[in-house]
């Protein structure tokens, strides 16, 4: 019996052994041209987000070959800022190369980059833009994005063209005044803000007259713009001539509450072109859109990467040296 315990204490002191040379000899081989990226997303449950990730997987792997290998990692935080501070805590702690991150509360970004900073791991965020100071603490950190107003700017483009070529089908009232409804996004979010801002001054700045009928978030979400738009058609009859929207989703939302009922669309104006979206402009129920570039954000973060990876010279076009705008494309029925 002792001698059965003998063997078997050896045995298994063998096997730890050869386990922890193993896992080293192999972690070694690995991180030696593993990348491994953290990606910390407001939340998982969103259109556009979604498809900023699914391009960056799709690119990272056309990207790897027998001597580089890249491995994301995608957290969810669950629209919660300290969930996704936990979450890149653990990033940090695991020794991720590089961090992507996708700000829950834009105005939290302070902290974080100090946290990547200390452990020297550059920290690009993406669509959700943290203020200047907070990216500005440290020489590694980057932001990829568009910029807001000029969204906002294009969709007050494509409504003033519309409007100004066919006045007779879309001022219902022959008041000579756009009477419009505004979907907004989550509240302090830059494309909220801004979006909404600039589509109307557009429209303001040339001398086109305009009137609110009301406005409201909803949140990104398909499902309460239907329930906005429900609620405006209740109480404002036919009368919205205009709906702009903070984004696709949605402006598809509020095409399903003017069919739900039973009423014409108006003139809906969204921000994305996601896939549904352009269906939409095809079959003539959604206006126009402003393409937000899922795929440009995705293929500009891994680019830059890999130049940092590799010590090589940043060979995009880096502003004020911490960023990296992607410019904004009107679609409508002329080039969906
Ligand atoms: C997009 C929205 C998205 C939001 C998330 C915006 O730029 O237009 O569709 O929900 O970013 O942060
Ligand atoms: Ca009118």
């Amino acid at each position: 019996m002792k001698q059965k315990m003998k063997s078997c204490c050896f045995l298994l002191f063998l096997e730890i052994l050869i386990l922890l040379s193993g896992c080293n000899s192999y972690n070694n081989d690995k991180s030696a041209n593993t990348i491994r990226i953290g990606v910390a997303l407001y939340t998982q449950d969103d259109t556009f987000i979604s498809s900023i990730v699914q391009n960056l997987e799709k690119i990272a792997q056309q990207t790897e070959n027998k001597d580089l290998k890249i491995n994301i990692t995608i957290m969810d935080g669950k629209s919660n800022q300290t969930t996704q501070m936990e979450q890149i805590d653990q990033l940090i702690r695991r020794n991720y190369n590089f961090l992507c991150v996708n700000i829950v509360d834009r105005t939290a970004a302070s902290v974080l980059v100090d946290k990547a900073k200390d452990a020297d791991i550059p920290v690009i965020f993406f669509n959700r833009q943290p203020v200047a100071e907070d990216i500005e603490r440290w020489e590694k950190a980057y932001y990829v994005g568009s910029k807001a107003e000029e969204g906002g700017k294009l969709q007050g483009q494509i409504v003033l063209d519309a409007w100004l070529n066919n006045k007779d089908i879309y001022d219902k009232n022959n008041d000579n005044i756009i009477q419009y409804v505004m979907l907004e996004g989550e509240p302090a979010h830059q494309d909220t803000l801004l979006r909404t801002e600039y589509a109307i001054k557009t429209l303001t700045d040339n001398d086109i007259m305009v009137e609110k009928l009301s406005s409201d978030t909803a949140n990104w979400s398909k499902s309460q713009a239907i329930n906005k738009t429900s609620e405006w058609i209740k109480q404002f009859n036919n009368n919205i001539e205009v709906v702009f929207a903070n984004n696709d989703d949605m402006a598809l939302g509020a095409i399903d509450a003017f069919t739900n009922a039973g009423l014409n669309i108006p003139l809906i104006v969204g921000v994305d072109a996601i896939p549904p979206a352009i269906e939409a402009i095809k079959n003539g129920t959604l206006y126009g859109t402003v393409k937000n570039d899922a795929y440009g954000v995705a293929n500009t973060m891994l680019s830059l990467i890999l130049s940092l990876y590799n010590n090589e010279k940043i060979n995009l076009k880096l502003e004020d040296e911490h960023y990296l705008w992607l410019p904004y494309e009107i679609i409508t029925i002329e080039n969906a």
